[in-house]
């Protein structure tokens, strides 16, 4: 498996910049980035895992899970919080069959991935 050690930082880092840049725009969505509600897939999927599936589990759920309110930050719901919302959500999200697979299997892999890569980037 490739070496993720020196990838979060850069991670956070691009996402602070973006923050930074986008300030003025990203105000009222409290200026958090994609990468952080929603780890790529790179960093979450073990060996074993379908990344095309992770992948369009990723872009629906960024897609979907942001048009009634800001998708929540995946970690910060523990894996009891997301059995007891995501499949409500995903049926508030007209997704079902393939797709809230797709998203239910991604959720999962995000929750089961080493902790250190997901910590929030320092406030300014
Ligand atoms: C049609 C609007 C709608 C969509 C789409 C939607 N949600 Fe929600 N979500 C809500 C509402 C409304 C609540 C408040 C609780 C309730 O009324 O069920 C909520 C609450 C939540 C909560 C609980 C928040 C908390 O404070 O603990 C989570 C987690 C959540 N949504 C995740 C998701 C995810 C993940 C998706 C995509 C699969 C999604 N939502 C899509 C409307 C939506």
């Amino acid at each position: 498996m490739a070496d993720r050690s020196n990838q979060p930082s850069t991670l956070l880092a691009t996402g602070r910049r973006v923050c930074g840049a986008l300030a003025p725009l990203l105000l009222a969505a409290g200026c958090v980035s994609n990468n952080v509600i929603a780890p790529p897939v790179a960093l979450v999927a073990t060996e074993s895992a379908n990344v095309d599936r992770l992948e369009q589990g990723r872009t629906l759920y960024l897609q979907r899970c942001s048009r009634c309110h800001a998708a929540p930050i995946i970690r910060t719901l523990t894996p009891d919080e997301w059995d007891y919302w995501l499949p409500d959500m995903l049926t508030d999200s007209a997704l079902k069959g393939p797709p809230a697979e797709a998203v239910t299997a991604y959720v999962a892999a995000v929750l089961q991935a080493p902790a250190v890569v997901f910590a929030p980037p320092p406030r300014d």
